[in-house]
């Protein structure tokens, strides 16, 4: 696991490393605020098990308060049914377009409308601990019901799949070092799944002014230090996506 932030109250933890080989890797991310939790894009089947042994070191499964879905894929959401049982205490954060979706992923008349909590298409915030985590809409970036966290303690923003990477087999790394030897593993993604660069311009507005000191991707590596960021701010805007 990489502690990307820590002040003792206030946590920001990645993993990284434990996707099944043959699977597209993903990352994981726990923000911890005053002893409770919120998982990120908690990943598929393949995973859980081990993430679940790697969460209870940093805290009590019982602690943690949220599970985010950025989207509907399943990267995100393939081990529904089996994170409900493993974290009895979290609630679902899902954006309002998924959530009427979540009930496929478990048995007929299984209840489970008390665990799932829509966020509204324009986002909001959440109370994590004594913290305040931001969800930021990121829509067709690229599920067209998408968000992100940013979070004003680390100044870490959790991207989803914007600026995710997909690394050859060998040559993983953590951490961005030059950004422009990393835009080749981005770039193909990018073109592919994100329609538009209307989209792309609607979320720089959003995120225009905050201070942001890394970014996690849900898949590949970090980009950290506000040279790096900045130049995938830029980056973004001048992608060919598909229908441009
Ligand atoms: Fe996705
Ligand atoms: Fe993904």
């Amino acid at each position: 696991m990489i502690v990307l932030f820590d002040s003792g109250n206030h946590k920001v933890v990645v993993f990284r490393h434990l996707t099944p080989k043959g699977h597209v890797q993903a990352n994981q991310v726990l923000f911890v605020d005053s002893g409770e939790g919120l998982l990120a894009d908690p990943s598929g089947r393949g995973v859980f098990s081990r993430l679940v042994a790697e969460i209870s070191s940093v805290l009590p499964a019982p602690k943690v308060k949220y599970i985010f879905f950025s989207h509907q894929d399943p990267d995100v959401t393939g081990a529904s049914a089996s994170w409900f049982v493993s974290l009895p205490n979290a609630v679902v954060l899902v954006p309002r377009l998924w959530s009427r979706f979540i009930p496929h992923f478990f048995p007929q008349d299984t209840s489970i409308s008390h665990r799932v909590q829509e966020i509204p298409d324009e986002g909001g915030s959440i109370r994590l601990g004594e913290s305040e985590l931001r969800l930021i809409p990121a829509h067709f970036l690229h599920s067209p019901g998408n968000f992100q966290i940013y979070d004003p303690v680390s100044k870490v923003l959790f991207s989803g799949d914007l600026f995710a990477s997909l690394l050859p087999e060998g040559e993983d790394y953590d951490f961005v070092e030059s950004f422009e030897e990393h835009v080749k593993h981005m770039e193909p993604f990018h073109r592919r799944y994100i329609p538009s660069v209307r989209a792309v311009e609607r979320w720089l507005e959003r995120v225009k002014g905050l201070e942001i000191e890394a970014i996690v991707p849900q898949h590949g590596a970090i980009i950290r230090g506000r040279d790096n960021v900045e130049k995938a701010l830029a980056w973004v805007r001048t992608v060919k996506y598909f229908l441009d």
